[in-house]
């Protein structure tokens, strides 16, 4: 595996292997990585000839009370990880060459009304700084297709929605979050959490489970979310938001809709942990 922070070895990599006919993955990361990721690459090497992996932590995507500077950096461990999976190249470049004018002059990508709900309103910039930092890298490594976990619902979508308005010639695919067997959703961040939160962090996925169960049995759908928000809050989460929208647009559900994801963002500890369950609800 060749590991470089140059934007110039991506791009003399990627054309030799496209004068050659053959097809590019990428796996943009922020390192840390666990079995999550590890599937990302297994799934893109199973659809093209190369994978290529990113590790950057972006500073655009933390406002400045966020965890920027004690985000687990753990590039050993991760280039060992990425080594056994078969991925070829991993890019890691500093800020200094993503962002070199700093983000004051620097051009932004920003995704209109879903990036300033839900994770958007509790994070305000933060899907910007995703949308431009995942733009900058799908045009440094010019991949046919781009990966992403299921678990960063409303990530994956703004994401989809951006390679759709700007016409990128990209296949973004999501891959199914990868759990605890407590059913946890496996994420870099869950190594903020304690032994004892992370025994109560499952309580995040009964939760959504539940909710999923209340409307399959045609429960009040506002009533099965007090009640999971008040589990949530037994197990000791601070609940940021807990909804039920159209899995398809991530808008407020209606009665019509039959896609649906129960959506959810809760701090626990240290940890602002997210997940969500994507359903068809049942029509009689
Ligand atoms: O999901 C992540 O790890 C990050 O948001 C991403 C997509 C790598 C952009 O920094």
């Amino acid at each position: 595996m060749i590991t470089t922070a140059a934007i110039s070895t991506i791009r003399e990599h990627v054309s030799a292997w496209r004068r050659k006919g053959e097809t590019v993955a990428f796996v943009p990361t922020m390192g840390n990585l666990h079995q999550g990721h590890v599937t990302l690459v297994n799934e893109a090497k199973k659809r093209t000839d190369h994978v290529v992996v990113s590790i950057f932590v972006n500073p655009m995507q933390f406002s400045v009370n966020e965890d920027l500077d004690g985000y687990p950096r753990t590039l050993t461990q991760d280039s060992d990880k990425l080594m056994a999976a078969g991925a070829e190249i991993l890019f890691t470049p500093t800020a200094e060459i993503i962002y070199p004018k700093g983000f004051s002059q620097q051009t932004f990508v920003e995704v209109p009304d879903i990036g300033d709900e839900l994770c958007g309103a509790s994070r305000p910039g933060h899907f910007r700084g995703v949308a431009t930092i995942v733009t900058k890298l799908f045009n440094i490594v010019q991949p046919d297709i781009a990966l992403f976990g299921r678990k960063d619902f409303q990530q994956l979508m703004i994401i989809k929605t951006m390679v759709e308005d700007l016409s990128m010639p990209i296949e973004v695919i999501g891959i199914e979050t990868i759990r605890e067997k407590s059913g946890l959703a496996m994420s870099s961040r869950n190594g903020y959490l304690t032994t004892d939160e992370k025994h109560s962090a499952a309580t995040l996925k009964q939760a959504l489970d539940n909710i999923v169960d209340a409307i399959q049995n045609n429960q009040p759908t506002q009533q099965a979310i007090a009640t999971a928000e008040q589990s949530l809050i037994n197990a000791g989460f601070t609940p940021d938001y807990l909804e039920v929208r159209n899995a398809n647009t991530l808008r407020q559900a209606t009665a019509a809709d039959t896609a649906l994801v129960v959506i959810a963002a809760a701090y626990l500890g240290k940890a602002r942990l997210i997940d969500n369950v994507t359903f068809s609800r049942h029509t009689n």
